[in-house]
Order: structure tokens, then C-alpha cells, then sequence
């Protein structure tokens, strides 16, 4: 795992700073992020598509993975585009002074209040779901007087989201109109005849996750493939593809991911080849990873509240936070690693389960994973928790969500902070005949 080691203390270590000490500071439960990583790897995506398609293209980081002014500025700073799916996702990115022309506003079920914050902000982009969102969009633009450029979703025909992509099937989707009937060509027809509309592109997303490169491809040759038929068919030359994320990322040994270099010369060489046969124009690429650019950057640090060893059962490792921070084991069965930072290089001699402290059974960081001997009090890093974590964190049982700070070259930078009991109870209200 990329950016730890063990310091001097025999302490696990994060972008040059000790997570004992953290804990300490800050408390537990806490995220860490480390800079460095996320910078890296935002920077691995611009250097690829340098590389294989001339910079002709952009990355828009997901903010949905993990949303908070710091990275929206960060992303600023490593001139990165921002896909954002709610005006609360746009709010945050505004308030970051993030450029609004680079933002590319998803969602398959935007409000009108959510669309006309994004015509207001003058996002770069709609990303346009739906039939009701284009009449939508159209409408408040006419009353804005304003041009609004969009890209439409296409379901492409492609499942990547199980171990074994399936090419077709894929029509029972709540997102985007599908090809196979007809309904993306009608939509094309709807748009075009649209004067406050500019249709510029499509896009899609095959899934999250991914460890193949070849459903990547196909999706590049389906949607390229789909441009050229709009051009055959309607003569309308579309400018734009996104391609959307789901580059898979490292949670345990088991786990072998695909290079983010590779995805994009996977599909550079794609949209570029297809693009010859089909004698289409250059084509301007767009990719949104979101899990890949902040997962491996971050951890979650715990205390230990008690060890319970039920005989011949299971050894349960209660921690101080649980599916309020990190609730991918109860959604999905997510499998982590995790080690104990105040000590981990002592060997890994126990299967335990790591189980937070909501009331509900299904709340489990880590099921039967190997660990070292495990006491109250010690710290437990659970790794690769920086996508899906921080912003997935809810209140169940009135828990505060953690803090995160951000560390690089042995700083730590508080960027969010924690939440209060005053915070749990800010929205409540008592009416005056209680
Ligand atoms: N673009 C679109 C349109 C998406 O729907 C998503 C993710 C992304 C980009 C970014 O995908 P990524 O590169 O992060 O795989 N909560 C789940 C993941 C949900 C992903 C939803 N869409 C989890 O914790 O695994």
C-alpha cells in the first residue's frame, strides 16, 4: 500500500506522519488522506492522456467519492475537470471557487431547483439523463436566454459492475436512455431541434470497481461507433465522449488492479481507431475517475473499545466508529485491510472480525480478517478508505461523522472537522405546543 511505513516508533506512518500522533490529536475515529497520493494519481491520468491522445481530452475527478472544499481546490489546482451529481456536490465545488466551466453537472433525476442552480453557476456541461430533463433544461434556459451545452447518457450494452461483465442486459438501468430501442437515436432527433440546447456529446459508465480492461474498450467502440450512426443518420457531428470511471483499486492482497495508464491507452487507441475507420474527426475524450484518484490515499484510524472472544465462535475487535464512517461491509460485503498502527509489524497470528459500535449486527468494518493480538486501546488502520467513506458517513444512532486530515511531507491539515453533539442536534426543533 502505497505512502505508509513504519517510522522509527515502530509506529504505522501516512505522508510522513506518525497516526499515533494523529490519534491523538485529533481523536478517533479519524480519517487521514495523504496528498501526495491523490496528487499522484490525478497527474498519472493527465500524463496518460498526453501520452496517448495528445491532450486532447480531460479528466473530471468524481466528486462523489469524497466531496469536500479541500479536494475540490485540489483538484483545481492539478487542472482537473469536476463531476458532480447534486447541487449540494456543485455547492461545495462553488464555494471551493472551483471553475464552473470545468464542472460537469450528472445525475439521473436533477430537481429544477438543481437545474437552474447549474444554468445560473453556468456549469461547463449538462450531462443529460432523460427526455423530462432535456424539456426541463430547455425550458429554463429559454427563460435564462441561454445556450446550455449538453452531453446525453447512453446505457452502451455493457455490465461491468460483477466480476464477469455482461455485454448486453444491461436495458433495466435507472440511468441513461438505452441504444438497443431506438431511444437514444429519438433523443438525438429531440435535442437537435432544441434552440437553447447544444448537444456536444455523450457519455457513459460501465460500472465501478474494474479490474478489465476489455469492457473499456468496448464501451469506447460502442459509443464511437454510436457517434458515427448520429453522423450517418442525422448529420450532426458530435465533439465530445465521456467515457465515466470505475477504475478498480487495491483493497486487499486479492485485489489486482489495472494501471491508469493502461485504461487510458486502452481507450485512446479505441476512440482513435474507430474514429479512422468510421472517418470521424477527432473526438474530444473525457474520463471520470473517482474511487481510483482518492481510495488509496486515505485511511481510517480507530481505538479499540473491547476485545470479546467467543470460544470456538469468532473474536470480535470492537472500534470506536462502524458503518457510520464506513458502511461498505454492510452495503456490499467490501473486504479491507487492516493493521494495528501503534504496532504493525507484530505477525498477524488471529482471525478476528472488526465490528463498530452501531446497534445493528451487520455492522462490520472487516469480517475474519488476520490480525496481530489485539487489546483495548489499540489503534486500528483500516486501509484504502479515502473514496466512499467520508461521503457515504451518516448519523445512525446520532454518531458524529470523524473528522479528516490531510497530511504530506510529515504536515497534518485539519479539512474537515469533527462533528459535535450541537451539530447532531442543529436541525432539530421543538414546536411551541410540545
Ligand atoms: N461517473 C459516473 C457517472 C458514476 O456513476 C460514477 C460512480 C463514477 C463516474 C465514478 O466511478 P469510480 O471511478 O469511483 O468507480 N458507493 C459505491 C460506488 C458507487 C459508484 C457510483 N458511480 C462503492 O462504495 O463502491
Amino acid at each position: 500500500f502505497a505512502g505508509l511505513r513504519v517510522n522509527e516508533a515502530g509506529h504505522l506512518e501516512i505522508g510522513g506522519c506518525d497516526t499515533v500522533e494523529l490519534a491523538e490529536k485529533y481523536g478517533t475515529p479519524l480519517y487521514v488522506m495523504d496528498e501526495t497520493i491523490i496528487r499522484n494519481n490525478c497527474r498519472a491520468y493527465k500524463e496518460a492522456i498526453n501520452k496517448y491522445y495528445d491532450g486532447y481530452g480531460m479528466v473530471l475527478y468524481a466528486s462523489k467519492a469524497f466531496c469536500t472544499t479541500a479536494i475540490c481546490r485540489i483538484m483545481e489546482q492539478e487542472g482537473l475537470g469536476l463531476d458532480v451529481v447534486s447541487g449540494g456536490e456543485l455547492y461545495t465545488a462553488i464555494k471551493a471557487g472551483f471553475p464552473t466551466e470545468r464542472i460537469y453537472f450528472h445525475g439521473n433525476n436533477k430537481t429544477i431547483d438543481e437545474i437552474r442552480m447549474g444554468i445560473e453557476y453556468n456549469v461547463g456541461r449538462f450531462v443529460v439523463d432523460n427526455e423530462t430533463e432535456l424539456l426541463n433544461i430547455e425550458k429554463i434556459a429559454a427563460e435564462k436566454n441561454r445556450k446550455v451545452k449538453i452531453l446525453f447518457r447512453v446505457k452502451p450494452g455493457i455490465d461491468a459492475h460483477t466480476h464477469q461483465f455482461i455485454k448486453t442486459g444491461q436495458i433495466d438501468s435507472k440511468f441513461g436512455v438505452a441504444l438497443e430501442n431506438g431511444e437514444a437515436h429519438a433523443f438525438v432527433e429531440k435535442a437537435a431541434g432544441m434552440e437553447h440546447i447544444e448537444l456536444v456529446g455523450v457519455h457513459c459508465h460501465i460500472g465501478s470497481q474494474i479490474f478489465e480492461l476489455e469492457p473499456f474498450g468496448l464501451a469506447a467502440e460502442v459509443m464511437v461507433n454510436f457517434i458515427a450512426e448520429i453522423r450517418d443518420r442525422f448529420g450532426i457531428q458530435l465533439s465530445e465522449l465521456n467515457l465515466g470511471g470505475g477504475v478498480g483499486i487495491k483493497y486487499t492482497e486479492k485485489d489486482s488492479p489495472i494501471e491508469y495508464d493502461r485504461f487510458v491507452e486502452t481507450i485512446s487507441k479505441t476512440v482513435k481507431r474507430i474514429c479512422n475507420t468510421k472517418k470521424l474527426g477527432r473526438i474530444y475524450i473525457l474520463m471520470e475517475p473517482g474511487r481510483s484518484i482518492v481510495a488509496p490515499a486515505g485511511i481510517t484510524l480507530y481505538r479499540v473499545g473491547n476485545v470479546k472472544d467467543i470460544k470456538g465462535v469468532r473474536k470480535y475487535v470492537s472500534v470506536d466508529g462502524g458503518m457510520s464512517d464506513n458502511p461498505r461491509y454492510a452495503l456490499y460485503n467490501a473486504e479491507y485491510t487492516a493493521l494495528l498502527a501503534n504496532k504493525p509489524d507484530s505477525p498477524k497470528t488471529e482471525t478476528v472480525t472488526i465490528a463498530g459500535k452501531c446497534c445493528e449486527s451487520g455492522d462490520i468494518i472487516a469480517k475474519d480478517v488476520k490480525m496481530p493480538v489485539t487489546e483495548p486501546g489499540d489503534i486500528v488502520a483500516v486501509l484504502a478508505t479515502g473514496a466512499y467513506n467520508y461521503s457515504m458517513a451518516m448519523n445512525y444512532n446520532r454518531i458524529g461523522k470523524p473528522p479528516v486530515v490531510l497530511v504530506k511531507d510529515g504536515k497534518d491539515r485539519l479539512i474537515v472537522r469533527r462533528e459535535t453533539y450541537d451539530d447532531i442536534i442543529r436541525h432539530d426543533l421543538i414546536p411551541d405546543d410540545l
